[in-house]
């Protein structure tokens, strides 16, 4: 297993560490998603419940009681069942789950009613993620209200309900060593495939054919899924920011947008590069993406521990704003143009955001209203772009249907940072002689 159960372990700890004296923290695995009739999508564990255990069978919850003498850490997981395992496959079930997941007890699913509120009764505080599954919220509320009508020969009801987002994501948006060497190793995955892109890609092929290099690389190097749907956009496309239709004929003498990571045990990688379909940059395809690379390289620069969130963010504003004047894009003082915003017509989107087991990670960017440090153990992407849509009557022509961006994964490390997707070719000059050894 790629975390050790032992970190799994030092991570209830630290979040029972957290909580408020007297409480109890509910986590539900995710709820299998159907794609029709009887068929579902590949299952995939919440990653608040797969932090906290590892554990990846649907079904399941885990709970949390710091100081129960009984036993602190519960798992409620689906019975070993022969008819159930021989058409879906193997499930652990409580016996086994107690020494392999290193809990203090576990239980059949089935018995979460009987069980549950007699854990609720006399506990203060509940530390549950509510509003994200209706059905489950339903039924902690049925088991709070088992626990009060007990009240009157004795029981003591929870008062407070507290959002177990705020300890458990300021815990995720941290990262360990073995986090980060997950994300290192899912973010070359990634690199290497898309250097494969950049090597195969030619006009006249389809996005969606660019687009199963990246399955082929991500699967044979033991990613099952991507990290989001793959972005393949050719031409002007790639100015639609979530374009994912993927099935447009790539057009000699356009660029070809592709963002696309794969998720490797649980963790993401985002990478965008933007490479001449032909393998030969055009005069203005060269001139807008060394104006996105060179607000790309500033912020990133700028990653390390005690910077503000922000300033990744305005650095590529300020890169990208005055480079835009230099071109004859916009027009006007460049203080100007970034206060009243003129740059968002080219560039609408943030700068970047976490990255960790989500690929758009938990955890606040403010902090009492104001944006918060880097601290090390962080990851968050760096990804300006510059979007010049096809209708755009207000730039010469030459310009129109020009989309780059370009999407590194970031580390915040004590002396500074490292780019976990470091390796993949960047400058024009490194994209296109990888190109032209195709
Ligand atoms: N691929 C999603 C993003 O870059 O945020
Ligand atoms: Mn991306
Ligand atoms: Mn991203």
């Amino acid at each position: 297993m790629p975390i050790s159960q032992k970190e799994f372990q030092q991570r209830r700890q630290e979040l029972m560490n957290h909580m408020a004296s007297n409480s109890i923290a509910i986590v539900p695995a995710a709820v299998p998603s159907l794609r029709n009739g009887d068929t579902e999508f590949r299952y995939r564990q919440s990653s608040d419940l797969h932090y906290l255990t590892g554990f990846d069978e649907a079904q399941s919850v885990l709970v949390l009681i710091p100081g129960r003498a009984q036993g602190q850490c519960l798992l409620f997981c689906q019975e070993k069942d022969p008819l159930k395992e021989l058409w879906n496959g193997k499930l652990l079930g409580p016996e086994a789950a107690i020494a392999a997941l290193g809990l203090d007890d576990a239980f059949p699913i089935g018995d979460i009613d009987d069980i549950l509120p007699g854990l609720l009764e006399g506990r203060e505080r509940v530390y549950y993620a509510m509003g994200k599954d209706e059905h489950f919220d339903h039924r902690v509320m049925e088991w709070v209200k088992v626990v009060r009508k007990k009240v009157r020969s004795g029981a003591h009801s929870p008062g407070e309900f507290l959002m177990l987002d705020h300890l458990l994501h300021e815990q995720r948006l941290l990262k360990s060593k073995a986090e980060i060497d997950l994300m290192r190793e899912a973010g070359q995955i990634s690199v290497r495939a898309h250097q494969r892109a950049m090597q195969m890609t030619c006009p006249g092929l389809y996005e969606y054919e660019v687009e199963a290099e990246f399955m082929h690389e991500f699967f044979r190097a033991g990613s099952r899924a991507p990290a989001y749907t793959s972005i393949v956009a050719g031409g002007a496309n790639a100015c639609i920011l979530h374009y994912v239709d993927n099935d447009q004929k790539l057009k000699d003498g356009d660029l070809l947008l592709i963002d696309a990571g794969c998720e490797l045990h649980h963790y993401a990688a985002d990478i965008t590069r933007t490479f001449p379909v032909n393998g030969k940059f055009s005069p203005e395809q060269k001139a807008i993406y060394e104006l996105v690379l060179k607000a790309q390289l500033a912020a990133i620069a700028e990653v390390k521990p005690g910077t503000t969130w922000n300033v990744p963010h305005d650095t590529t504003v300020q890169v990208l704003t005055a480079g835009l004047v230099e071109l004859g894009l916009l027009h006007g003082a460049v203080d100007d143009l970034i206060k009243n915003s003129a740059y968002r017509e080219f560039y609408m989107h943030r700068a970047g955001h976490w990255l960790g087991m989500d690929v758009h990670d938990v955890g606040d960017y403010k902090i009492d209203g104001r944006w918060r440090e880097l601290e090390a153990g962080m990851v968050l992407t760096v990804e300006p772009g510059l979007y010049i849509s096809p209708s755009n009557t207000r730039v010469d022509a030459r310009w129109r249907g020009i989309g780059v961006r370009i999407e590194d994964d970031v580390a915040v490390t004590r002396g500074g940072h490292e780019v976990l997707t470091a390796g993949l070719a960047k400058t024009v000059q490194e994209i296109e002689s990888l190109m032209a050894a195709r």
